[in-house]
Formats: C-alpha cells, sequence, structure tokens
C-alpha cells in the first residue's frame, strides 16, 4: 500500500496549521474518536500507536482534543542521521514545541499533562483549543487522529454547569466534517443502545458510511456473555462494522504492563475463546489499525478532486498575493509558509498524477 500519499496529506495540513486555523482552506479526512469518558478511547488509541503515552484512567483525563499524526518512518531512512538512530527510532513532536523531538514517551505524556493543565487548570476543565503532536516511529501505520474528551452529563471540579453540551458541540466540531472518520467506542459491558458515541455519529452519519464500531473491554464481559451479535449486525448494524479490543485494564496501568505483553493477551484471548476462535483475525487492535488505514485511503480516494480543487485555488489565491508583494519581502515568514504550500501543492500533484490507478485497485 501507498504511504506517500497519506502522508503528503498530513504535510499538507502541518503546512496549512502553521496560517493559523482560521486560514486552513482543506478540510482533511481525519479519524476521530468518540464515546463516553472512560469507554477506553485513550487506551484504543494507545495500542493503536503501540506505545505508552497518553493519559489515561479513571474520570475524565483527556480534557482538550488531541490531534495526533502517526508517521511511518522506515529505519535507515536517507535523511535518518546516525545521531538520530543512537537516539531511537521513535519520537514525537509537538506543534507548540517547534523543533523539540522528545524521545522518552513517557515525558510526551508529561508534556501533554502539562499542557492540558495550563489551558484548563488542575481541576477537571475542559478546552476545545487542540494540542497537536506527531508521533515519528517505524511500528506505526501512518494516520491521523484525534482523541477527544468523553461525553459526560453531570459537571464535577471546575466544569461549567453546561459541560454535556460544551463536550458534545467540541466532539460534534470534529466529527461533523463529511470527511472525519469516526470512532464510535462502546465499553462491550454496557448496553450498546445506550452508547453516546454511537447516538452522537448516527447523528452527523445517519448512512453510517464513515462510522466504525470499537468494542472495549470484551474481557469484562460478564460469564456466557459476547459479542457475538452485535459483530454480526444483529444489534445496531453498521455499514463498516465493528472491531472487538481490549486494553489494559486500570490495575494493568498500575502495574506498568507493557503494551506488547497487552497485545499478546489481547490476541491469546481472541485466539483461545470459544466464540471469537473462528473470526480471530478480524479481532483486535492489529486488525482495527489495518482497517483505519484501508478506510483512510478509499476516504482520500473519494475525496481527491475535492481537495485538489481546493489546493489549486488556495495556491492561486497566495501566487497573486506573492507577485503583488514584489521580490524584496523574500525570506519573510509568510513566504516561507507560502514556500513550504507550493512545494507540497507540487508533489501532492505528483502523487495525484501517479497513483490514481493504484488507488482504484484498492479494495477494503
Ligand atoms: P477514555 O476516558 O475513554 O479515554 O478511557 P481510558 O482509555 O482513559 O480508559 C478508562 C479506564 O478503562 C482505564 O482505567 C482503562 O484501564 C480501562 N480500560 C479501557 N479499555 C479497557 C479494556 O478493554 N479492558 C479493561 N479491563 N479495562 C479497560
Ligand atoms: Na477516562
Ligand atoms: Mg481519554
Amino acid at each position: 500500500m501507498d504511504q506517500h500519499l497519506i502522508s503528503t496529506v498530513n504535510r499538507l495540513q502541518d503546512a496549512f496549521a502553521t496560517l493559523g486555523p482560521t486560514s486552513n482552506p482543506i478540510d482533511l479526512p481525519q479519524i476521530t474518536v468518540v464515546g463516553s469518558q472512560s469507554s477506553g478511547k485513550s487506551s484504543v488509541l494507545e495500542n493503536i500507536v503501540g506505545r505508552d503515552f497518553l493519559p489515561r484512567g479513571t474520570g475524565i483525563v483527556t480534557r482538550r482534543p488531541l490531534v495526533l499524526q502517526l508517521i511511518n518512518r522506515a529505519k535507515g531512512t536517507a535523511n535518518g542521521t546516525s545521531s538520530e538512530s543512537s537516539e531511537g527510532d521513535e519520537w514525537g513532536e509537538f506543534l507548540h514545541l517547534p523543533g523539540q523531538k522528545i524521545y522518552d514517551f513517557g515525558k510526551i505524556r508529561e508534556e501533554i499533562v502539562r499542557e492540558t493543565e495550563s489551558k484548563t487548570g488542575k481541576n477537571a476543565g475542559i478546552s476545545a483549543n487542540p494540542i497537536n503532536l506527531r508521533i515519528f516511529s517505524p511500528n506505526v501505520l501512518t494516520l491521523t487522529l484525534v482523541d477527544l474528551p468523553g461525553l459526560t452529563k453531570v459537571p464535577v471540579g471546575d466544569q461549567p454547569k453546561d459541560i454535556e453540551r460544551q463536550i458534545k458541540e467540541m466532539v460534534l466540531k470534529y466529527i461533523t466534517k463529511p470527511n472525519a472518520i469516526i470512532l464510535a467506542v462502546t465499553a462491550a459491558n454496557t448496553d450498546l443502545a445506550n452508547s453516546d458515541g454511537l447516538k452522537l455519529a448516527r447523528e452527523v452519519d445517519p448512512e453510517g458510511t464513515r462510522t466504525i464500531g470499537v468494542l472495549t473491554k470484551v474481557d469484562l464481559m460478564d460469564q456466557g456473555t459476547d459479542v457475538v451479535d452485535i459483530l454480526a449486525g444483529r444489534v445496531i448494524p453498521l455499514r463498516l462494522g465493528y472491531v472487538p479490543v481490549i486494553n489494559r485494564g486500570q490495575r494493568d496501568i498500575e502495574q506498568g504492563k507493557a503494551i506488547s505483553s497487552a497485545l499478546e493477551h489481547e490476541r491469546d484471548y481472541f485466539e483461545n475463546h470459544p466464540s471469537y476462535r473462528a473470526k480471530a483475525q478480524y479481532c483486535g487492535t492489529p486488525f482495527l489499525a489495518r482497517k483505519l488505514n484501508m478506510i483512510l485511503m478509499h476516504h482520500i480516494k473519494a475525496t481527491l478532486p475535492d481537495i485538489k480543487q481546493r489546493i489549486q485555488s488556495t495556491l492561486s489565491k497566495y501566487q497573486a498575493e506573492l507577485a503583488q508583494l514584489g521580490d524584496n519581502t523574500l525570506g519573510t515568514p509568510s513566504n516561507i509558509v507560502l514556500n513550504v504550500i507550493t512545494e507540497f501543492c507540487n508533489e501532492y500533484r505528483t502523487i495525484l498524477d501517479g497513483n490514481s490507478q493504484e488507488l482504484s485497485s484498492l479494495e477494503l
């Protein structure tokens, strides 16, 4: 599969982000996570990344949107220097800390907590102002994901009286975009019919063309019960289906259980469980990650003509502006941004021309 297209889309998004949120003319596909508080949204994201770095736990932990770009960076690529490889192949970079590579994922988590508290205080407050983080790693699929605060009803701590409405609006801002892919997370030990995530997803995606159901906490279901009926589409059918996963429980987190052993446990669980073993390859985090990437590719393919059109009109607008400014302003920050955008647009066109055939041969 072609990772280059998705990584170009990610870079385009970054280039426009430097212009500030209001001047971003391109609405690129993103995978959003929505569900009740403590349904396991942050845990799902962390398992997809395969590293410990997200604050998670009981209560409201995620209190600002986190826009997370995973960028697959193969080992020993041309621009990897020896000093980098001695530090490690995986690092994070925050948009608010430009140029700082953070190799210690514990420090990434600390920075998310620090940056969350700097805008929302320490007492459960929330903010719609997103944190932007990029993770570079040879062990991830190239994806952009958005972690969002959980849907909740009763205000606690510094939360406003209308917390339910505020979080709902914050989540809707991300999932309403027609090109957002919605990961609707529901704990398997709760009633699917009461799923806040599914309810909200349905409001903005009634046809279910961009909603994937994720069932967490399958390990916490009562003995003798399972999610087979849900997976078979006999409860609330979803066109893109459901993926059952098992994340680390609170005790695993407290005891510092490694993600690798959690993923091993997850695989063993599905492969050996009488209800799931016949379909084990369609269960668990690795299948979810593959499914997400394929859906993202299809989505990009479907929106290519529109994105191309928007890039071209934006590009001509900036080129006209540049022509008016004349030569003596070369090297000013706005020109640097313009150059970056121009470079990406050219690269994007090349990709569009080269890859349409490969894209049309993709099947889910
Ligand atoms: P969020 O609020 O939706 O982001 O949920 P978190 O990822 O912060 O998880 C909330 C709590 O549920 C944490 O204590 C997790 O350890 C626990 N948890 C999440 N997923 C699972 C799961 O699949 N199995 C078990 N046993 N616990 C889980
Ligand atoms: Na939580
Ligand atoms: Mg969370």
